[in-house]
């Protein structure tokens, strides 16, 4: 090909790309654009077109190619009972809170939206159908719906291999499928009337009505390839289709950018999942026909989460003018806040806490939302055992920023110190939910479950942190202003030990 050819083509491929992350929110960077390139020329063949300039127009002018080509840039993966600790929060706590807490027999509603092929959505299904009261004191639907009209078809067809089954239980594949063949199965009439499966881009900006009023929605592995901006217009839509007090879940590692004022996070013990506040939310248009309409109100702006400001290190014979113990400067520009904040890291480092604080003091009196100070100072306080404190500082960080790591992990500590283990556990499992490859977090875990007695925990989180620590992240232990006092290998020997004393 010419150079001029190839240059035509890398354009129009470059048009496809944004023409696709425009309407459906898949992303192509890095070696996504080889899949982009291998689906593309795929469809190409298919409608037998010879350049991309002209498979690009075919795009423009009609859905239907759109769809096919969409159908080949999805992931699929998925299988039954996938993150099994969903189901069991859905069986043992939400469905029979729903059940109290709804008039005499409820109907629930519940999504898995971004469904693939359906599995999801049938585990959903069994999971209902098990529990105790259902077709008698209440009743449900399941409603699936996906981007992909390949993966709806099969959803609908039900018919499965075994390797959709590698989660499971021999049970559940026995009773709820009839086995057609040695690696065919076929999902039961009684759990598939409960299921219905719809094409549906949640990137339209108006979701259709037989999506109001939900109880529950899964929206896991789906956001991993959409920017920041789209994941939370996504994440505000879903929340405006639950019913106040509704839940929604996703994977556990989708976690960052899902957050808004309407839900609060909950933390049940094996998982998170986020619930509804009992306010309804405002302005979410939901079109009145079961065709998508235009969207009279635009949705909310986008509120990026507050980001971490740069921390620059300035020689030590630049820092001493803003250290003063006389009355704050009322208002500093964001360097002067940034040099304080650096002063007051070397002051700690040098062990002068006193006037560390005071300089943490001072930038906090002119700059009262910079994050990293409160947690800075808690540090510090914690250190001195001022632990009630250290408490309210990292309680104003999370208000500020509602994923603040460190906070967490603090919160964590100042309970373990003060031997409140169930507080340490529910903020060390919160900092695992923020950052799950904080080994740190992992580590206190395993040493409070040792405490308690809880083996088969302890064992888990000795494992993980012995994994993230070999994979390469003793750096990412998530307190950004110290050094580790041990080295890893200290780390690694502990994990070892601790696990050999549990074995026996
Ligand atoms: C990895 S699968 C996840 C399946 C299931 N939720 C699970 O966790 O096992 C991701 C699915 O999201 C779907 N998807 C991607 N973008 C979408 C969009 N804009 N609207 C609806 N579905 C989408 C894909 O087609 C794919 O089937």
């Amino acid at each position: 090909m010419s150079v001029t050819a190839n240059s035509l083509t890398a354009c129009a491929l470059e048009k496809i790309s944004l023409f696709i992350t425009k309407r459906y929110g898949l992303e192509f960077r890095q070696h996504r654009q080889e899949l982009l390139w291998q689906a593309v020329q795929e469809r190409m063949q298919a409608c037998t077109v010879s350049s991309t300039e002209q498979y690009l127009r075919l795009l423009q002018q009609g859905k239907e190619e759109v769809l096919l080509l969409i159908n080949l840039l999805t992931i699929h993966e998925t299988y039954f009972f996938r993150e099994p600790a969903h189901f069991a929060i859905i069986r043992k706590q939400i469905i029979p809170r729903l059940a109290k807490s709804s008039g005499p027999k409820p109907f629930f509603r519940l999504l898995s939206a971004g469904c693939s092929t359906g599995e999801e959505a049938y585990s959903l299904a069994m999971t209902l159908l098990t529990i105790p009261g259902t077709g008698i004191d209440w009743d449900f639907e399941i409603i699936g719906v996906d981007v992909d009209t390949k993966a709806i078809h099969k959803a609908q067809a039900g018919l499965y291999g075994s390797y959709s089954f590698r989660s499971c239980s021999r049970e559940i594949q026995n009773n709820c499928f009839e086995r057609l063949s040695k690696d065919c199965f076929l999902i039961k009439r009684q759990v598939k009337e409960k299921v219905r499966f719809e094409a549906l881009n949640l990137f339209e900006q108006v979701y259709p009505d037989w999506l109001q009023n939900l109880d529950i929605v899964f929206y896991r592995n789906v956001s991993i390839y959409f920017s920041r901006e789209q994941q939370q217009d996504i994440f505000h839509r879903l929340t405006g289709l639950l019913k106040p007090e509704g839940c929604l879940f996703l994977s556990c590692t989708e976690t960052l950018y899902h957050h808004n004022k309407h839900m609060i996070l909950v933390n049940s013990g094996d998982a998170f999942y986020y619930q509804k506040t009992a306010a309804t939310l405002p302005s979410v248009a939901i079109a009145k026909s079961s065709q998508y309409s235009v969207c009279t109100q635009p949705p909310p702006a986008y509120v990026p989460p507050q980001k971490k400001r740069p921390l620059t290190r300035i020689p030590r014979k630049l820092l001493s003018p803003l250290i003063t113990t006389t009355n704050p400067k009322p208002c500093l520009n964001t360097d002067d806040c940034c040099q304080l904040f650096n002063t007051a890291l070397i002051l700690i480092k040098s062990k002068k806490r006193t006037e560390a604080l005071q300089c943490v003091d001072q930038l906090l009196s002119a700059d009262s939302q910079f994050i990293q100070a409160y947690t800075l100072k808690a540090n510090i306080l914690l250190g001195q055992q001022q632990l009630t404190a250290a408490i309210k500082l990292c309680k104003t960080a999370l208000v500020l920023e509602p994923f603040c790591l460190e906070a967490y992990l603090l919160l964590g500590m100042a309970a373990k110190l003060d031997n409140r283990f169930d507080d340490a556990l529910q903020h060390f499992k919160e900092a695992v939910y923020v950052t799950p490859e904080c080994w740190l977090a992992h580590f206190y875990l395993a040493e409070i479950y040792q405490f308690c007695s809880e083996i088969a925990y302890a064992k888990r989180e000795y494992e993980v942190t012995s994994k993230l620590l070999k994979q390469g992240n003793f750096d990412n232990h998530g307190l950004s202003f110290f050094d580790m006092p041990f080295q890893l290998n200290d780390f690694l020997q502990l994990c070892q030990y601790n696990l050999e004393k549990l074995q026996n």
